[in-house]
This record gives C-alpha cells, structure tokens and sequence, in this order.
C-alpha cells in the first residue's frame, strides 16, 4: 500500500488511504507547530495539502477565488476579461504567472506600490480596488507576500486583510521562504492578521530541511477550492469518496496523481523535532543579523533594507556599478556566490544563510573575503 502511494496512486483516499492520512496529520501538526490559524487545520472548515511549488499553490488560490467570484454571478462560462486580481510590485513573478494562467489576462493584475520598506502599501491597494469597482471590474484576489523574494519585506496582514474582508476578496498569503520562521513564537509578530487570509502557503523545501519538492498549501474554508477543483468523472466513483467522510486530494490541486511528499517531511519533523528546527532557523537569523551589523559597520558597505530573518541585502557605497564589478569579482573568485536585486533604484547584493551546515566561521570569512574584495577593487580605480 505504501509503495503504491510513492507512484502516482495516491490520487485518492481510497487508493492510498494510509497517504492521505499521513499528509493530513503532518499538515496538522504544522498548523500547531507554526501558530497558523484553527480554521486551516482539518479538524476545523480548512485544512492542508502538499504541492509541489509555491506558484501551484498560488495558482490553486487564485482559481478558487475566480470560481468563487463567478459562482456569485452565477456565471460557469470562464473569465470574461473583467476578473482584477492585485499583488505588490515585489510580489514572485508566480503571481503574474498564476494570473495568466487562469485567464484573468496579464493587464488584469495591479501591481501595488510598496513603502520604504519594500512592503505593499495598504492605503493604494484600497485605491485600486476601488477604482476597478468605478470602472465595473470584479475583484476577485489579492495575494500578500511575508517575505519577498527580493529582500524578505512583509506585507501588513492586518491592514490589508481588513480591505480584503470589506470588499469580499480572497487572500491569499505567500510565505514561501519565510514561512518555515513562524517555527519560533518570537518571530510570528511577522504573520500577525494571517486569520484573514483565505490560503496561505511555505516551502519546506526552502528553509526547512526538507528535500525538494514541498510547499504546504492551507485554506480556511475547504468549500470554494474543492468547487473549483474536483471532477468526478464514473471511472473515479467509490464509497469511500462519496460517504464524504475522507480528503480526495486529486480536488486540491491540477494534477490528478500526486507524489507521497508528507512521509519525507514526517521525517524531517521526526528526526529534528520542534526544537531542532527551532535552533536551526534561530542561528541562521542570528547569523544573518550579525553579518548586517558588520556590514552596517564597514565604511565601504551599506543595508539597503531591513534583515530580519536570514537575507541580507546591501550594497557598496560608491554606487550601483562599483557594486556590480563587486558582485562579479566576488561571484568569479568561486569563494562563494551571491545572488543580486533592484531596490528602489538602487542594484542590491544579496546574501542569504540557508544552507544546513552554515556555521559563523563561514560567514565571518564570506565578509572578509567582500570586504577585501571592495578593497582591492577600490585600488584598481575605476574600469
Ligand atoms: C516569495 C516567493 N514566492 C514564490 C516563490 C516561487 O516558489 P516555487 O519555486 O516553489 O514556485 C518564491 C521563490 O523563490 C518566493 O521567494
């Protein structure tokens, strides 16, 4: 039975009953572990699944939230280019991606302007809401980012949560790196307002221990998601489906087979336990915010947002092209290797503490090596 559910049979309760169960409960257990809200665990209206990626999970969100919107006007016959959808201009490309592929049409997204912080501005988000109602649209769904790609910036949940409630839309919440954080109570005033969202999903593959691929994808109410997935074509029909008594996780996502993801994340949960997985992501914050501290230190380098979990975005300050050659003479030297982004108008290096074995010696010689690095570049004199 277990090996049948590793292929592609477990599309149902009744194939791999055993499966399906495990993944309910790890999801649960997550619910408790994380201090997410009541309603996303099983035992209440919502409940988990495994996706394979964050942009899944997004694109599952946004597709309840369109059958829920056109379910209002009774409408089955798709999208009719008036569905409006709205994210943060720092929002994952998966947003746009998402919202392309469910019909809504890519000029039906409204990027939102974000604050200094880089985090979306709630106050904008109203304004375009509201002009989407003057000009007869329907807005369907927001997706709010913890945790930006760019540079981890938070959205308020709170603030646009409130908006998402008086005007009916769905929230969905993205917390696909910084998710795996809310492990440690200390740091969940970050997804403080999360019972406003509809769904809310993280990557385990990201910053848990946890091979790729896992997102856990949550709803508040089961209802909508299942309304806009499932299909029960004769071939599929059994008694266990329709005592209505099981999760058929085939009507949670596209596919119809479906991967075992929940034994490899027991494992992890097992084998670390919530205080392994606490120290784990404990160190890497503390290790990120102290390499922040030299860097805010250094007379050559400076923070170009707020490191609050383990990303590190900064820059060199005689600008974005001495911060370029930076980034490519540092990239070359195969000590280590750093990502970049655009903040503002300014070119950002990113450094990120991720990986398992990361340990302060690393990162104290990875600031060296920068430092040195900028140093000499500085001698050489301009390119
Ligand atoms: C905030 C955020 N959302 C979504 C994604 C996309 O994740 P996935 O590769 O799981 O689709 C990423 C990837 O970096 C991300 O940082």
């Amino acid at each position: 039975m277990l090996c049948a559910g590793l292929g592609v049979q477990g599309m149902m309760w009744a194939t791999s009953p055993a499966c399906t169960e495990l993944e309910t409960h790890v999801l649960d257990w997550l619910v408790d572990m994380l201090g997410l809200p009541e309603a996303f665990s099983s035992r209440s209206t919502g409940g988990g699944v495994i996706q394979d990626s964050a942009s899944s999970a997004t694109l599952c969100a946004l597709l309840a939230a369109r059958e829920r919107t056109t379910a209002l006007h009774s409408d089955r016959h798709g999208c009719r280019g008036n569905l409006t959808a709205f994210a943060s201009e720092q929002a994952h490309s998966s947003v746009e991606k998402a919202v392309r592929v469910a019909g809504l049409g890519r000029d039906n997204l409204r990027r939102i302007e974000t604050d200094s912080s880089f985090a979306m501005r709630p106050d904008l988000l109203e304004r375009a809401i509201e002009r989407d109602l003057r000009d007869g649209k329907d807005p369907c769904f927001v997706c709010a980012t913890l945790g930006t790609t760019s540079s981890l910036a938070f959205d308020d949940l709170r603030a646009i949560g409130a908006i998402c409630g008086r005007y009916s839309l769905w929230l969905h919440v993205d917390a696909a790196l910084a998710g795996a954080a809310f492990l440690c109570p200390e740091l969940r005033p970050f997804q403080e307002g999360l019972e406003l969202a509809q769904s809310y999903c993280f990557n385990p593959h990201k910053w848990l221990l946890t091979n790729f691929d896992c997102d856990c994808f949550y709803v508040q109410q089961r209802e909508p998601l299942l309304q806009a997935l499932s299909i029960l074509p004769e071939y599929l029909r059994n008694k266990a489906s329709e005592s209505g008594e099981v999760f058929d996780y085939r009507d949670w996502q596209i596919p119809l087979g479906r991967r075992f993801r929940a034994l490899k994340l027991w494992f992890v949960l097992r084998s670390y336990g919530i205080q392994g997985l606490q120290r784990h992501i404990r160190d890497h914050v503390a290790l990120a915010r102290e390499l922040a501290s030299w860097i805010d230190a250094s007379t050559e380098l400076e923070i170009l947002a707020p490191a609050r979990l383990n990303l590190v975005c900064f820059a060199h300050r005689n600008g974005d092209s001495f911060s370029r050659r930076l980034l490519e003479d540092l990239n070359r030297s195969g000590e280590l290797y750093l990502t970049h982004t655009v903040l503002g108008d300014r070119f950002a290096l990113r450094f990120c503490v991720g990986q398992t074995f990361t340990e302060r010696r690393h990162v104290q010689s990875a600031f060296e090596h920068i430092l040195k690095a900028a140093r000499r570049l500085e001698a050489d004199g301009p390119c």
